[in-house]
């Protein structure tokens, strides 16, 4: 420690936090079957952070196109704010995938999910079909990362476009790739899980979590909600509405976490308006990096409660 602090004495001018970046609380994200017309309707009104409109898995074959027209009519008809609307496509490889992604290109919506994107390829082409049909550009594009290749290959995906907005993780399709199981701590998960964090961190991007698949297990998706955000998740991808409230608890910064950030902040600018690069507050060495955190902090909680204020 003695031998530290002359050297941060020395430092050049220390660099000023920039203004905070855009915090928006993506807590719970909720997956809405685009088949299911009453579900469209209820996610109006739930108090999650953001909605995937889903055209893929939870899609029977025989119901691709109609569900299609269902959400194109429900994005067009709008009502989804202040919730992220995000609408999922089929995978390419596909024959729904150059339609869907064509039929949301101008449509209100704030991104579009990818399933099972493996190479960089997969992203520049939905990319290219988007803005081949009108989309405005950059609209957002998300990737879920669900397949071994997949994890392979997160960092060279995740930088394949600049229209690349965030991951998420396919823990489902993942599960059954691998050949592992699902067990309570998702060890067998976590190596894939990281990856995805490392990635899209590594890109300044969002990450968020799977699906807890056990509807009834409240105490294992409390468990499940605690370890993604440990593990470093903005939120997590939630199948049924019931389970919002627990998601949107365990992704929220705590009020106590919160007063100690505005309290090191306001430390941290005392000293920086004296010229300093380091302060000792509460017993602890601050360093702009705590500040920076701080900052997010503070700015991710005032995000959260202008959200909850909303309905
Ligand atoms: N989004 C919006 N609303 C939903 C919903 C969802 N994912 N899941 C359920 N609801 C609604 C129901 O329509 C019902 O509405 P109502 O109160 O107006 O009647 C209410 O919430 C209670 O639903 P419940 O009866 O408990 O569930 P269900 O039997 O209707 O549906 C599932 C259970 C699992 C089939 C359904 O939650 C679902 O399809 N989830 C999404 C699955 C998915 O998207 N998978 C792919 C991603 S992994
Ligand atoms: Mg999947």
């Amino acid at each position: 420690m003695s031998g530290l602090l002359p050297r941060i004495e020395r430092m050049p001018e220390p660099p000023v936090i920039p203004s905070p970046r855009d915090e928006r609380p993506r807590r719970s994200v909720l997956y809405v079957p685009g088949s299911n017309a009453k579900a469209l309707a209820k996610a109006r009104t739930l108090p999650c952070d953001g909605l995937i409109l889903d055209l893929e898995d939870s899609v029977a074959p025989e119901a691709k196109e109609p569900a299609r027209r269902a959400v194109v009519e429900a994005a067009t008809a709008g009502g989804f704010a202040p919730r992220e609307l995000l609408v999922r496509v089929n995978a390419r490889g596909t024959p729904w995938h150059r339609d869907d992604l064509a039929s949301f290109s101008r449509l209100p919506v704030d991104g579009i999910v990818l399933p099972k994107v493996e190479t960089p390829e997969d992203v520049r082409e939905a990319a290219g079909v988007l803005a081949a049909s009108g989309a405005p550009s950059p609209l957002a594009l998300w990737l879920t990362i669900e397949t071994p290749r997949g994890v392979l290959a997160a960092d060279q995906v995740t930088g394949a476009h600049p229209s690349v907005a965030g991951l998420v993780a396919g823990t489902s399709d993942l599960t059954k790739e691998l050949r592992a199981r699902h067990v309570s701590g998702r060890e067998p998960l976590l190596h894939a899980l990281s990856a995805i964090v490392l990635a899209a961190r590594a890109h300044s991007l969002p990450a968020l979590d799977g699906v807890h698949l056990a509807l009834e297990d409240e105490e294992g998706f409390a468990a499940a909600c605690r370890q993604g955000r440990d593990l470093g998740f903005d939120g997590k991808t939630l199948i049924h509405p019931r389970t919002i409230p627990a998601a949107n608890r365990a992704f929220a910064p705590d009020p106590a976490e919160v007063d100690d950030a505005r309290r090191l902040l306001a430390a941290w600018r005392a000293a920086r308006a004296e010229g300093r690069g380091v302060v000792v507050h509460e017993r602890r060495l601050v360093e702009e990096l705590h500040a920076k955190e701080a900052e997010r902090l503070v700015a991710l909680a005032q995000a959260i409660a202008a959200r909850d204020a909303g309905g």
